[in-house]
């Protein structure tokens, strides 16, 4: 794992916003797979503005969502589904054919996981963009989860569930979310972890201090061979090192 602290949210963003167009440049039939959530949400529109004004050919590139709340209708702006389009999919003009999202909905479940787990065996994931729980979730990996996990519905931890209302217009009943399994991330070709400010340093500093364990799903990042940890200064104030 390399850590690489920035200054700030807008240069952490203009970090992680470049590593994703590089590697759309090196492969453009990329398959990316995009966490979403407040971490993000920034590099991602830097990614749409710099992909517009660049000229960047995504016309080849596949985007998969890590995850989603069971349930909750992809008009909800509290959504997964809703976050990309708006961020990403449309400054961007993005295809749907491109774009490879849970269906929250869905009755079977089992088939939905089936789905993602066929369509990343298929073609592997080049890029994963993570961003971290406060309980050191990665998607829905709540701690506990096993490492061999694929795709799977889990049912959501107490402090998800808290947090997660932030991200919701009102009060919202989430039980249970969709993700991609932790074997998947670790397999990605290459894995972007992103965290800012103050309220994430504890969790940063477990995340890159802690034993590696499932208990703190973050601290896979530590073995994953290709795996970058990005935060600003304020995240990264916790570290031995910093
Ligand atoms: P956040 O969510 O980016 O909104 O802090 C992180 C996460 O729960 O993975």
């Amino acid at each position: 794992m390399k850590l690489k602290v920035y200054k700030d949210y807008n240069e952490l963003s203009a970090a992680a916003a470049a590593m994703i167009i590089d590697c759309v440049k090196a492969k453009p039939e990329a398959l990316l797979c995009f966490a979403t959530g407040d971490t993000p949400k920034l590099a991602y529109e830097m990614v749409a503005d710099r992909a517009v004004k660049e000229k960047v050919d995504f016309s080849g590139t596949f985007i998969i969502g890590l995850d989603e709340w069971m349930g909750i209708s992809p008009d909800n702006t509290g959504s997964c589904h809703w976050f990309l389009h708006e961020y990403l999919f449309k400054p961007m003009n993005m295809d749907a054919s491109q774009i490879h999202l849970f269906n929250a909905l869905a009755k079977n479940e089992k088939a939905e996981c089936d789905k993602m787990n066929k369509l990343i065996r298929a073609n592997g994931i080049d890029l994963m963009v993570v961003g971290i729980g406060m309980n050191g979730h990665i998607g829905f990996n709540e701690p506990g989860t096993d490492e061999n996990s694929l795709t799977h519905v889990a049912v959501l931890d107490e402090i998800t569930k808290t947090v997660g209302q932030k991200y919701f217009a009102g009060k919202v009943t989430i039980e249970k979310g969709i993700t991609v399994g932790l074997k998947q991330v670790m397999e990605a070709e290459k894995l972007l972890m992103m965290a800012n400010g103050k309220n994430k340093a504890p969790v940063i500093k477990k995340a890159a201090e802690d034993n590696i364990s499932t208990s703190f799903p973050a601290t896979l990042i530590q073995k994953h061979p290709n795996g970058f940890l990005l935060t600003d200064n304020e995240a990264a104030s916790e570290l031995k090192q910093n």
